[in-house]
């Protein structure tokens, strides 16, 4: 197969990228980053997650962050949502998007969720329908598809299960989450390979972690399998480092040097250098 001609990023920075430091970052700075996020020409900005805030501490000010920004009508805003509560919280702030989210392991789905997988999904069903009358449109999440921490080895069949029954469901994309970034092309390959047997390829997306650096071969190779959704972080904070297919003449409409802009912005307050590579090498390069 080829490589799409367009890629749509999803960018997860300001929820996923952040929800792991341990600095608390003021909603009045998520709130620039995420207009830098959209200056920069990003389509779809994850802005934060009405979670329990025992569990995150850190997207405690999602409410506020999300009433703050000023959405473009060319921008969605989709906002993490776990359970009913997260969804009266999401509707009480106005948002128009949520993304609901799943484990492929039990052990995962407990420690993420404190339930397991089948009662993650039954959750949703209330989630669903709630979401559903007031408009909402749902994406999908699936955690550690090609890896878990506590039971390593994972079932793509279970993948294909989960990705079935949240498109049953009524989310319209699921989201591949290589929640540990300890996947490789050649399984990433074989993943998607396995659910597009069953799932339309358009509307699956890749959520590859780089913690062993391999987040951009392997959406590389899944982008040769036709996926066409790829979520990125901001100068590669938590989640990806940015999904930089320009150079490959794929389009993605995102402004490489206002994204630049964005990640320094939020690299500066956290008082470190960016992650990604990408950011680094165009920042010397800048600097002379
Ligand atoms: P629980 O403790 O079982 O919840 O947690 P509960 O229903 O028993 O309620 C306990 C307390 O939490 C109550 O408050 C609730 O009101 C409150 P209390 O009476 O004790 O004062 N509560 C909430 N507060 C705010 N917002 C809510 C909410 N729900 C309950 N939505 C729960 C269950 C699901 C809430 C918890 O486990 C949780 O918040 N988990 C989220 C963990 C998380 O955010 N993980 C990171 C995001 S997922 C991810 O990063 C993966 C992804 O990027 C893809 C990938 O990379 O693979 C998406
Ligand atoms: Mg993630």
């Amino acid at each position: 197969m080829s490589f799409p001609e367009r890629v749509k990023i999803v960018e997860v920075g300001p929820r996923d990228g952040l929800q792991n430091e341990s600095v608390t970052v003021p909603a009045e700075i998520k709130v620039q980053l995420i207009e830098k996020l959209a200056d920069a020409g990003l389509p779809v900005i994850e802005c934060g997650a009405f979670v329990s805030p025992k569990w995150v501490p850190q997207m405690a000010t999602s409410a506020e962050v999300y009433k703050r920004i000023e959405r473009r009508p060319d921008v969605a805003y989709p906002m993490l949502v776990p359970n009913l509560k997260g969804l009266e919280l999401a509707l009480e702030a106005g948002v128009e998007e949520i993304a609901l989210f799943a484990a492929a392991t039990e052990t995962f789905s407990q420690k993420n969720t404190n339930c397991s997988i089948a009662e993650s999904i039954e959750r949703f069903d209330a989630v669903i329908d709630e979401a559903q009358a007031a408009n909402l449109k749902i994406r999908g999440y699936i955690s550690c598809v090609l890896g878990c921490p506590y039971e390593g080895k994972v079932s793509f069949e279970t993948v294909s299960m989960i990705t079935q029954k949240l498109f049953e469901k009524g989310c319209y994309e699921v989201s591949l989450g290589d929640t540990i970034g300890v996947g490789t092309a050649g399984e990433a390959r074989d993943l998607v390979e396995i659910l597009t047997r069953r799932a339309p390829v358009e509307r699956l997306a890749a959520h590859f972690h780089d913690t062993y650096g391999q987040a951009l071969a392997n959406i590389h190779a899944v982008m040769q399998c036709g996926i066409a959704v790829v979520d990125s972080s901001v100068a590669g904070l938590g989640g990806c480092p940015y999904a930089k297919v320009d150079g490959m003449g794929i389009a993605t409409g995102v402004d490489m040097d206002r994204l630049l802009e964005a990640g320094r912005y939020i690299s500066d307050f956290l008082g470190r250098e960016p992650v990604s590579r990408a950011a680094t090498a165009l920042l010397r390069k800048r600097a002379g």
